[in-house]
């Protein structure tokens, strides 16, 4: 049967402004980084998108190189489109970003008009669309002159691959410089994409205050710390999480027991609160005025469920954050 979405589900999501655009986006936006590759179960990856865009999550986040293997979650995404959400495509922001390690030899990689252009025209094809809504560039690549990275961004929102685009893991100064390129040739930065929360604090130190200046709104990624930040390894580590399946060892040198020890701390603030830890992970991202979206990731439909149910909350008391500091410190 085809897909019906939720009537309501304009209804409970907040939408924000992204910067200074015209371009709102929901607080809550899903990234398709783990769960949605070739080796993963496809029905899953697809309730998991219906369910985001029944509740009003109009937002997905996608990469070249996300899988395993490389291109497979943007091909998974493709099949998610064709079966259930194609015919909602006026009512989705896509993402995808090109900069990090895709293809074997010097074009492949980093920062080049010619690396940019051909990844992006492949992601495309795999996700069977005209366009997406933004495209990055994933990381700041310091052996390609700027003037050619932003030359190629302009590029692609000129011919008609992109509407907007965004930068990711650029430091303040470097956000600085790209944004002003980018204001020059008349496709001004909509968006920075850094990672950012309880554990993982470093936008705090003038990337917030950059983005405000210049008008450009903020998603960031990872906020739940890649699951730790929930109750998932308060008491062990369960076969079933992204540690214990130790994906890809991206948790490598992020998990310790010193930091689940901390997440038990915070654990107690957050119940004593009627919040799961995962959800005040959430309100405290976004209780920054430069934070437009939280961009999770999730293994299971109810953690979709659990992070869009964090935006009914009450705001964190001056008590709460105080008591957040001194875990932290
Ligand atoms: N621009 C960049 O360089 C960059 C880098 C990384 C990520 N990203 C983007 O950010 C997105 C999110 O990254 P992320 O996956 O690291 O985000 P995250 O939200 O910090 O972590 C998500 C993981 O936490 C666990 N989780 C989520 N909700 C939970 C809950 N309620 N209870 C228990 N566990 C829960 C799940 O892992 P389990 O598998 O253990 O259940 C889930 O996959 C990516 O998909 C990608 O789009 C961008």
């Amino acid at each position: 049967m085809a897909y019906r979405p939720d009537p309501a589900r304009y209804q409970a999501m907040p939408y924000q402004r992204c910067g200074r655009s015209g371009l709102k986006l929901p607080r809550i936006a899903l990234g398709l980084w783990q769960n949605f590759g070739g080796s993963d179960l496809f029905e899953n990856g697809r309730a998991m998108a219906r369910r985001a865009f029944d509740l009003g999550i109009t937002h997905f986040d996608l990469a070249n190189n996300y899988g395993p293997p490389y291109g497979s979650a943007e091909e998974t995404f493709g099949r998610i489109l064709e079966k259930d959400l194609a015919p909602f495509r006026d009512e989705l922001v896509i993402s995808s970003k090109a900069g990090y390690d895709m293809w074997p030899g010097p074009y492949g990689d980093r920062g080049s008009r010619k690396y940019l252009v051909a990844s992006l025209d492949q992601s495309l094809k795999r996700m069977g669309l005209g366009y997406v809504d933004i495209f990055y560039h994933h990381r700041p690549d310091p052996e390609t002159p700027l003037e050619e990275t932003m030359g190629a961004l302009d590029f692609i929102v000129r011919s008609g691959r992109a509407l907007y685009v965004g930068l990711s893991n650029y430091p303040p100064e470097a956000t600085r410089a790209a944004a002003a390129l980018l204001r020059d040739l008349g496709t001004p930065c909509l968006i920075h994409q850094p990672s950012y929360s309880l554990f993982n604090r470093w936008v705090e130190d003038g990337l917030l205050d950059t983005l405000d200046l210049e008008g450009i709104g903020c998603i960031v990624f990872s906020p739940l710390y890649q699951g730790l930040l929930t109750d998932k390894y308060l008491r062990g580590v369960p076969q079933d999480s992204r540690a214990g399946r130790n994906q890809g060892g991206t948790l490598k040198g992020k998990f310790s027991e010193a930091k689940v020890e901390l997440a038990r701390r915070l654990d107690v603030v957050a119940r004593r609160r009627g919040q799961k830890l995962s959800q005040m992970a959430l309100t405290w991202v976004l209780r920054q005025p430069a934070v437009t979206s939280a961009l999770i990731g999730a293994s299971r439909v109810s953690q979709i469920e659990d992070a869009v149910a964090a935006l009914a909350a009450a705001p964190l008391t001056g008590e709460e954050l105080a008591a957040i500091e001194t875990i932290l410190a």
